[in-house]
Order: C-alpha cells, then sequence, then structure tokens
C-alpha cells in the first residue's frame, strides 16, 4: 500500500462513505453489501479475481475461482433485467472454471473478446524456458446476455416458445402472421418458427402480431403477447427483453491495445497504483455497444474504478465497489478530479 495512502487512512477517524460525482457512485466494502441499495444495472463489468494471487483476496489458483464467484454470480442473476449485458474480464483458464456457474445462473455465452496487449507487453513475462510456454500476452473479455423466459401457463418459456406459443393460443392459423405485420413471409419464418432461422421480431412488427393477434384472435384467451396479464405489451417493452447491442464497423473480437501506461496510469513516484488497472477505450467500447445514455453500469470489483470513469465519460450512471481502503481512496481521488471529455 503506498505510504501517504496508508497515512491518509489512519488519520482519517470517519468511516470511508460513498462519494458520488457526475452520475458515478464508489462504496468502501464488499459487492454484495455494497450493492444492496443500487438500481438494477443494463451493464455489469466484472474485473475481478483471476486466480493469479494478484491481489488481497485473488485466490492463489484459477480452480478456486467458481466457488469465489458463485455468490456474486447469483447477485448479478437476481438483480440483472432482461436487457443487462455482463462483461466479465479473467485469464482464459480463470474464465473456463467460472463459465459453468455463469451458466447454471441464467447468463448466455455470446461471444469470447481477445485483449492483445502486443509484444510490448512481454517484458517480464518471457520466461519461457522455465515456463516451457510462450509468453501469454492476453487476457479475454467475456460477453453474457440472460437468458430470458417468460412465465406462461405455469412454465417457462424461451422467448420463441413464447411468441409461437402466444399465436398458437388465439387460434389463428400461421400464415396470418404475416398479414398482421404486413410483410410476405417473413413473420412466419423467422418470428413464430420453431427452427434456427428464428430471430427476435423488431419491436414494431412484435406490436404489429400483438394488435392482430388482440383484434382478431379467440376473444376467449385474451390478452395475447401480455407481459402483466392486463393488457399487450407495446414496441417499447418488447425492445426491453433483450440486451442491447450495437457495433461500430471495424471491430472485432480481437482487441488490440496496450496495457495502460502514459498519462493514464495512475502512479505513486514510480509505482503503479494498482497492477490491473484497465484501458479506458476498452471499458467505454464495452459500454457503449451495450447500453444508451443515463443507463446504469455495476463495476462490483472496482480497484481504481475505472469503469465509473470510463461511465462518466460516454455519459452513463455508475456504482462501483473496492473492498480495499487504499484502492478506494485512490479511485476516489481519481474520480473527484476527473474532467469528463
Ligand atoms: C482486478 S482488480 C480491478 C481493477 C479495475 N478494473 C481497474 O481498472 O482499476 C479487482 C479489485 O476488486 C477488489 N475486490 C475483490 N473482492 C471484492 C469484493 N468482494 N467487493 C469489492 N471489491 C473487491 C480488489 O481489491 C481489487 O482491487
Amino acid at each position: 500500500m503506498p505510504s501517504e495512502v496508508t497515512d491518509r487512512i489512519k488519520s482519517s477517524s470517519k468511516p470511508l462513505q460513498p462519494f458520488s460525482r457526475r452520475g458515478a457512485t464508489l462504496h468502501y466494502g464488499d459487492f454484495l453489501d455494497a450493492s444492496a441499495e443500487w438500481t438494477a444495472p443494463t451493464v455489469i463489468i466484472s474485473d475481478g479475481p483471476y486466480g493469479i494471487g494478484s491481489f488481497p483476496g485473488d485466490p492463489a489458483s484459477p480452480e478456486a475461482l467458481p466457488e469465489w464467484y458463485r455468490p456474486h454470480i447469483a447477485r448479478w442473476a437476481e438483480r440483472a433485467l432482461p436487457e443487462t449485458t455482463l462483461w466479465f474480464w479473467n485469464t482464459e483458464i480463470g474464465w473456463a472454471n467460472v463459465h459453468p456457474i455463469l451458466a447454471s445462473h441464467g447468463w448466455e455465452y455470446r461471444a469470447c473478446h481477445v485483449w492483445d496487449k502486443g509484444v510490448g507487453h512481454i517484458a517480464g513475462n518471457a520466461n519461457s524456458k522455465t515456463l516451457r510456454r510462450f509468453p501469454v500476452i492476453t487476457e479475454v473479455c467475456i460477453q453474457y446476455v440472460r437468458k430470458v423466459t417468460i412465465k406462461s401457463n405455469g412454465t417457462e418459456k424461451s422467448l420463441k416458445q413464447w411468441l409461437r406459443s402466444e399465436w398458437e393460443r388465439s387460434g389463428l392459423p400461421l400464415y396470418k402472421a404475416n398479414a398482421a405485420c404486413g410483410v410476405r413471409n417473413a413473420a412466419t419464418r423467422k418470428y413464430l418458427t420453431k427452427c434456427d432461422l428464428w430471430y427476435f421480431p423488431p419491436p414494431n412488427a412484435f406490436e404489429l402480431l400483438a394488435k392482430y393477434a388482440n383484434e382478431y384472435g379467440n376473444p376467449d384467451h385474451k390478452p395475447y403477447f401480455s407481459l402483466d396479464g392486463l393488457r399487450p405489451a407495446t414496441a417499447q417493452e418488447w425492445t426491453k427483453m433483450r440486451a442491447k447491442f450495437r457495433c461500430d464497423v471495424g471491430i472485432t473480437n480481437v482487441w488490440r491495445e496496450p496495457a495502460v501506461r502514459g498519462v493514464e496510469r495512475l502512479k505513486n513516484t514510480y509505482k503503479c497504483v494498482h497492477m490491473n488497472q484497465k484501458p479506458l477505450s476498452l471499458l467505454e467500447r464495452t459500454i457503449l455497444a451495450s447500453s444508451d445514455p443515463n443507463d446504469v453500469v455495476w463495476e462490483p470489483f472496482g480497484g481504481l474504478c475505472s469503469a465509473a470513469i470510463a461511465s462518466v465519460n460516454t455519459g452513463r450512471q455508475c456504482y462501483s465497489a473496492e473492498i480495499m481502503p487504499n484502492y478506494f481512496i485512490a479511485a476516489r481521488e481519481r474520480l473527484a478530479s476527473h474532467a469528463a471529455p
């Protein structure tokens, strides 16, 4: 711990209070305690233990990660919305170990992004003769979305199953769905199909399907396509039933970006304040891809709270937790002095 930070902690008689600025709130303490009052997230950026013993509490081996992450993953699942995206940072083997826990809590794998830090990262990391492997210059950032289900007639249905069963419940023949949406055959072939060609109907198409089924379907079982059992869902409500996503042209799943250095790197004289500080450019990329302005980002394992800074830069709200007082204080100073672009 840097000595001037230790001195500040010792001289402070007050417990470390949450600190908010520009829509970002930093909490000192365990994420599991801090997050009880947080607004539900559109984005979760997890950059926690890697199973390499790199900070206090980081297990020494990746085999210990599943049990470490289990309560945190359960909490994310409990508080997530259908529109929530989780970006899970780790080593390749760390992620491989944790993936079954994520899947068992309804996190659906979408893509694996490889952070390639470049050959400049090899310095001090190239003892290949002893380690008997090529130098590692990557981390992974995995995109997960919610496996969304809707309860109907006592059973949980995937969106695909639910759309089809709502149409069938209306008693209308399948081909009428095309007339409902004003298309030649896309509605039956894409939105109501049982096969792999299925895709999520665009919100306006959903609203047309719902309107038609409620107007011409069997009057005895209305409403159709309802999320609350009282009225058909709107296009806007349907939009929220899946994760947000947009992608700039030219961005792939390989992210070539050096490790943080220069003015962005927080240092105490010569030493880095936190070994695991993430580049703002990559955090901003994930936030922009999976949320809109003013949406809420969660950063359960703050460190220097880079996701909070990235959220300020992109006009999102953020809640971060950091369990180590020295890192919390450094993050608080970072946010306090941050000049948003
Ligand atoms: C990999 S670092 C995060 C680095 C951060 N992404 C950055 O750019 O600075 C993980 C951090 O999580 C903190 N941490 C570990 N367990 C935690 C918990 N249960 N609640 C809150 N913070 C925790 C550690 O102290 C560590 O600083």
